[in-house]
């Protein structure tokens, strides 16, 4: 039995996504369901999707899944497939969105989930349960692949000497023996404050779940989705994560060329997207405290102007 997941910056999250009575909201990362616990405390009804067919079947069990109108929906999907999912629903329009994109503490206390690299495992570390796992990628990528996965998503400076360890020791079957293989080619300290292993697990973890692809779609279907005075709150746990929800906020509140890249002739300046975006909202001291894993967290949220969404080349959609 693992320890239940503690939902981080919970106050900040609700204070920033207001929820009233009968307000439609998206949970794009259900996990334990902390956040939307206190959305449906507050009357919203909860579209809620996690890939983790593990935390939809608990959802399941909640009594306001039940019943003709429920308030609670769950979709055991990627969160990038919501305007699909929800379209599918007829749902066009929602109050709010929000989004904590690390693992749950259920994935990561379970050895045989294969994110952990303190308790041995399978090495496997997908969330959705599917599709290639860790040990695939680890095995059967080539050196180069795997030394830029290693850069790009675990900002490993020494990503080719790990890499070049990881092919000399193939197969790799557990999470121990991956983290082993990094430790001696990286050199560990015992006692060192960071385990020269996290980089990596990271960027593998990302790399399996194709995490930053998925951040990318769900916030342009976040912005498509919202309604004007909507709130779209994203709760994010490293920096390439941080800094793809600041500058698209950032992108959306500001001087955005309406105009194509391809027809500098139609620039003209857009309407902003969003309006008040707010800083990195941090955890307390206390809450770090309570729960070490709020550590890394960074919140930023904003609110949704009623101008057209832009597409994905930064255009405004008609
Ligand atoms: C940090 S937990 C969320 C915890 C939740 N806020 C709570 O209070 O219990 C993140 C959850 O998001 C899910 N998840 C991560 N990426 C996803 C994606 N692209 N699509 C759907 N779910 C995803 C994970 O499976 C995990 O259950």
């Amino acid at each position: 039995m693992t320890a239940p997941h503690i939902p981080v910056l919970l106050d900040e999250v609700i204070a920033a996504l207001a929820p009233t009575p009968g307000a439609v909201i998206v949970d794009a990362t259900f996990g334990a369901g902390g956040y939307t616990r206190r959305l449906l405390d507050a009357g919203a009804v909860v579209h809620a999707f996690d890939r983790d067919p593990d935390a939809i079947a608990a959802g399941r069990l909640w009594p306001e899944t039940q019943g003709d109108a429920p308030r609670l929906i769950l979709y055991p999907r990627r969160f990038s497939e919501m305007v699909a999912a929800l379209g599918e629903a007829g749902v066009a329009r929602v109050d709010g969105v929000v989004m904590d994109i690390g693992v749950s503490s259920m994935q990561l206390d379970q050895p045989e989930r294969g994110f952990a690299f303190a308790s041995d495992g399978p090495l496997d570390m997908r969330m959705a349960q599917d599709g290639p796992s860790a040990a695939d990628f680890v095995n059967t990528a080539d050196e180069a692949a795997i030394a830029d996965v290693l850069f790009q998503y675990g900002e490993e400076r020494q990503s080719r000497r790990v890499a070049r360890a990881i092919v000399a020791a193939r197969p790799l079957e557990t999470t121990g023996q991956l983290a082993h293989v990094i430790r001696k080619a990286l050199g560990h300290r015992p006692g060192a404050p960071k385990d020269p292993a996290t980089r990596s697990f990271q960027a593998i973890r990302i790399h399996v779940n194709a995490e930053l692809d998925e951040l990318n779609d769900a916030l342009t279907g976040a912005e498509a989705l919202l309604t004007p005075g909507g709130r779209l709150a994203v709760v994010s746990f490293h920096s390439l994560e941080d800094r793809i929800v600041k500058q698209f906020l950032r992108d959306g509140a500001g001087a955005v060329p309406s105009g194509s890249r391809h027809m500098p002739q139609m620039q003209a300046k857009a309407l902003p997207v969003f309006e008040k975006p707010s800083g990195a909202i941090r955890p307390t001291e206390e809450e770090e405290v309570r729960n070490p894993r709020a550590r890394s967290a960074t919140l930023r949220w904003a609110v949704r102007t009623a101008a057209p969404a832009r597409t994905s080349d930064g255009r405004a959609m008609a």
